[in-house]
């Protein structure tokens, strides 16, 4: 008899975005007239620069011709483009790697939640709350998390990690031991980021409890602060401890488009039951050779593509108007006395609800009474509660109008 697996009895039914888009699609049927600005889910608005869409379409063309068509590629992507990532997102940064250690994939999401397969099950997880649901659903999925608590907000064997307004975001590392901390920086959902020196206190204790760190580097292109780390690796050692994954959703407009990429260092090993050394660069390498075949041809000589200096200057113009959109929500969410974080360094922004009104509720409210969609923060952890997240992805226009229906609510 086939048997189910229960694990997924322990994870809420629906993933968050679901979640909200179907209680934005009940809200739009009800009121068919009214005008949602959507702020909910990260997703870009701006399209593809001319640069990309050039580069996508000539490699579609090479593909129709019988000279250049492309069948399978490796896996672990062409060296075209992991070339051009390690001469221009790691060499900058001092940080130098072989190409056998960059894996092109189709998702941050899918290589995020694909890791964790690496690792036996009765490893302890660690994660900042709030948090990337995906970190957590991915475990729980595949059996490592124990049952949900009473309280209905937390797993038995993963350990949450408080950032609030009250630490200033900065969570405290781990007091019982743990196998595998997720970090996220700058951090989805509160906007926040580390400086190197708070990071490096992260790496020494992966070094100091063998541990590993699974680090999120999504929004990486946001950072304008100086002293706040691009990759870990620029941190001395982290290539011992840690794993970094990459996107160009945000940072290029790929949402739809799909290419990502993550660092496993060939230093990156840990120990097996007998004590034996296992280093994870071959073994991630055959876990994608064998459940992955690839991102195709042309998407990635269209990420290729964004490291031309013309490629990078649309880029730089793109990430510039989010972050416009982002300083405009800071500013007028603070000038009706909300207490608001995040939106520098990031194109989050976090915001405490007025009056202590729970998540979904200000959610709920932002709907039905601004027309606005955000994220509620209880939905991405316990810590979220009080919170809700704004994105800077939607247009000018469009955010200066969302701000202006926010600012005439009475709380
Ligand atoms: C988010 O809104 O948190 C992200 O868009 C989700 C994702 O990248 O999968």
């Amino acid at each position: 008899m086939v048997k189910v697996n229960e694990n997924f009895d322990l994870i809420q039914n629906n993933y968050l975005f679901v979640e909200i888009a179907r209680r934005v699609d009940e809200f739009q049927n009800q009121n068919p007239d009214v005008d949602l600005i959507k702020m909910g889910i990260g997703d870009v608005t701006k399209p593809l620069s001319k640069t990309v869409i050039k580069a996508y379409k000539d490699a579609v063309d090479e593909m129709a011709d019988a000279e250049k068509f492309r069948g399978y590629g490796p896996e672990q992507g062409y060296d075209f483009l992991i070339d051009a990532i390690i001469e221009n997102d790691f060499k900058p940064l001092g940080v130098e790697l072989k190409n056998t250690e960059v894996f092109i994939s189709d998702g941050a999401k899918c290589d995020t939640g694909n890791f964790q397969e690496l690792f036996a099950k009765d490893n302890i997880i660690a994660v900042t709350d709030p948090v990337y649901p995906v970190y957590v659903d991915s475990n729980v999925m595949a059996g490592r998390s124990g049952e949900m608590s009473d309280d209905g907000q937390h797993y038995e064997n993963i350990v949450y990690l408080p950032a609030t307004a009250e630490n200033n975001f900065v969570p405290e590392l781990p007091k019982e031991d743990v196998d595998i901390i997720y970090l996220c920086y700058p951090n989805n959902p509160t906007g926040t980021t580390l400086t190197k020196d708070q990071l490096k206190e992260w790496i020494d204790y992966a070094k100091d409890n063998d541990a590993i760190i699974l680090f999120d580097a999504a929004y990486e292109a946001f950072i304008k602060t100086e002293n706040v780390p691009h990759s870990i690796y620029e941190v001395e050692g982290a290539k011992e401890v840690a794993v970094e994954f990459r996107s160009y959703s945000k940072t290029a407009g790929f949402t739809g488009t799909r290419c990502a990429y993550c660092v496993v260092p060939e230093e990156l090993i840990i120990k097996n039951s007998k004590g034996e050394d296992v280093q994870l660069t071959p073994l991630w390498n055959r876990r994608q050779s064998t459940k992955f075949n690839g991102v195709s041809y042309p998407v990635q000589r269209a990420a290729e593509s964004i490291y031309t200096p013309e490629g990078k200057k649309e880029t730089q113009e793109n990430l510039d108007y989010y972050a416009k959109n982002a300083q405009l929500i800071r500013e007028s969410l603070e000038a009706i006395g909300l207490d608001v974080y995040g939106g520098v360094d990031s194109p989050y922004i976090w915001v405490k609800t007025p009056n202590d009104i729970d998540s979904w509720a200000f959610f709920d409210l932002l709907l039905n009474e601004a027309n606005v969609v955000s994220t509620p923060g209880a939905g991405f952890g316990p810590s979220g509660e009080g919170y809700i997240r704004l994105t800077a992805f939607n247009t000018y226009e469009k955010t200066q109008q969302a701000m202006e229906r926010i600012s005439k609510l009475e709380f």
